[in-house]
């Protein structure tokens, strides 16, 4: 057997109130691709943090070697210098940067007058893209761009430096299946060109094609290890995962369908790059209570922009929008959220969270007249429904007194399906709900979909996971090329009736 490229001995991390890694080791061989898996808060993205140098030698008890040397990274740089290169799990580009300075950012080439070669920069830029088949404007601020797209430009920065060992924290998470299958392909070529690679992904299917062997953590420890060689057993993964028997994935409540709450009719929606053009032309459809109804799509076919501008994030140029039987001109979020209406969307760092506050005060956010009198919260009611939606959605932090941004991202992100949950709602409309999010608890996610639809609350949904779209969704309609392709019964929806629709062949 080969020697391992990376040892990780016995690392131990806390951070107060919490040991988020106990005693972990692994092992990383050449021309490997390992997973990490566990369950949100499990200390994966902790770990990965440790070794590209973000919590310093020092921070941490334990031992990482390279081959044979010992490291003690001060920052990351001396994590890059020594091979290693990281992708994070929260985009961290510099928006207001071009595509070309955000990849080469801190390694301009220089001129022999010792200024920056824009020049280069560009072509740099320009064909560190090429490796990753993916056509960008190199010349484009980075904020203009979707989150795919910013996350191919991460993933080409990251290759910029020519790593030895290359870690991918939830790198699919943003990315459509197209672009999944175009990076599969490139780690596959890299494992050929000699680099090792670390690859966390909440996507079982994902990890069982692609990666060699699997390392499962659970609350800050090492559980249990198998390999491709082997047979992956996903019923005793999940297992090892959440530390019990899951059920069903996808709980049937009994429910009825109501009558319609909100229709549209010939909405017309302005694409949100390029000026002048529409991404939704003309798409008339209706919801009904108690009603799941799937919106499908590529990426790109504007279902996110369609749902922001029916909830009043975005102007809408034409169309009209009824909602509980009333025509609604200038749809505003504060109009929405009083009318009824919830939107989780899809970019939780813009639309998500107050950041400064703790669990507890992102999730009464919009029920804080319900719970307030004469001006004053209600602590103990507070308290109440704060302590059940912290408990039924498993949120893994000390306590609910825990401020938001230290979190992981998986639990972030239940807090905010929490926020909505708790509210009135008459409709709820939902982008990405389970992105990020640990197996064990999506089936938890999936059964309070459903609970509020036999309450006779109506449900947009909108996933790139279409087994999951098909499995929650009464109805589907699916966009493409700015208008509606396709109106689905359940009966007749099949991930290939979908796809077909979609792309509108
Ligand atoms: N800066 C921090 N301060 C306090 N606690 C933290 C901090 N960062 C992480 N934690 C805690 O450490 C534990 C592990 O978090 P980590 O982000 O490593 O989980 P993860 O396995 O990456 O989860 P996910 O799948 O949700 O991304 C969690 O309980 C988290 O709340
Ligand atoms: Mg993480």
């Amino acid at each position: 057997m080969q020697n391992p490229i990376l040892t990780v001995s016995h690392i131990t991390k806390r951070f107060t109130g919490t040991t988020a890694l106990d005693n972990v080791s692994l092992e990383l061989y050449p021309q490997e691709i390992l997973a990490v898996m566990g369950e949100n808060g499990a200390g994966k993205s902790t770990l990965m943090k440790i070794l590209s140098g973000i919590y310093p030698y020092g921070s941490y008890d334990g031992e990482i070697k390279i081959q044979d040397t010992l490291c003690r990274f001060k920052s990351p740089a001396y994590s890059e210098a020594a091979g290693i290169a990281m992708i994070y799990q929260e985009l961290n580009l510099e928006l207001d940067l071009t595509v070309a300075e955000n990849i080469l950012l801190g390694r301009y080439p220089k001129t022999k007058m010792g200024l920056i070669n824009w020049e280069q920069v560009y072509q740099d830029a320009g064909a560190a893209l090429e490796r990753l088949q993916v056509k960008i404007d190199v010349h484009a601020p980075v904020r203009s761009l979707s989150p795919s797209m910013q996350q191919l430009v991460s993933i080409a920065r990251a290759l910029y430096c020519n790593p030895k060992i290359l870690i991918l924290d939830e790198p699919t998470s943003v990315l459509t299946e197209k672009e999944t299958e175009t990076l599969m392909q490139i780690l596959h070529g890299l494992q050929k060109q000699n680099i090792a690679c670390i690859y966390i992904s909440h996507k079982l299917d994902e990890v069982f094609k692609l990666c060699d062997r699997m390392v499962i953590l659970r609350d800050g420890k090492w559980i249990s290890e198998y390999s491709k060689s082997q047979g992956y057993q996903s019923t005793r993964i999940i297992e090892d995962m959440i530390g019990r028997r899951l059920d069903v994935m996808y709980p049937k409540t009994k429910k009825k369908i109501g009558e319609e709450i909100m229709r549209i009719e010939h909405f017309c929606v302005q694409h949100p790059f390029a000026y002048g053009k529409h991404i939704i032309e003309d798409v008339s459809f209706s919801v009904r209570k108690g009603e799941i109804l799937g919106l499908a799509g590529l990426v790109g076919a504007g279902r996110s922009e369609l749902v922001s501008a029916i909830y009043g994030l975005t102007d809408s140029i034409g169309g009209t929008l009824y909602f509980d039987g009333k025509k609604i001109t200038h749809p505003t979020p504060e109009r929405s959220i009083r009318m009824g209406m919830g939107f989780l969307s899809e970019d939780r760092k813009k639309n998500g969270f107050v950041w400064t506050m703790d669990i507890e005060q992102n999730m009464t956010l919009a029920i804080l007249k319900e719970i307030s009198q004469g001006g004053f919260i209600n602590q103990s009611r507070e308290d109440k429904i704060s302590d059940e939606y912290f408990d039924r959605l498993r949120i893994k932090a000390p306590d609910k007194k825990t401020l938001i941004t230290s979190l992981s991202g998986g639990n972030q992100q239940k807090v905010i399906i929490a926020k909505w949950l708790m509210t009135k709602l008459k409709l709820l409309i939902l982008d990405e709900p389970t992105r990020g999010i640990d197996v064990g608890t999506k089936a938890e996610i999936y059964k309070l979909i459903n609970d509020l639809a036999a309450q006779g609350i109506a449900v947009i949904m909108i996933s790139s996971e279409l087994p999951e779209l098909i499995a929650m969704c009464d109805r589907f309609i699916v966009l493409g090329k700015g208008v509606v392709q396709a109106e689905l019964s359940k009966k007749d929806a099949d991930e290939v009736s979908i796809m077909r629709a979609a792309s509108c062949t």
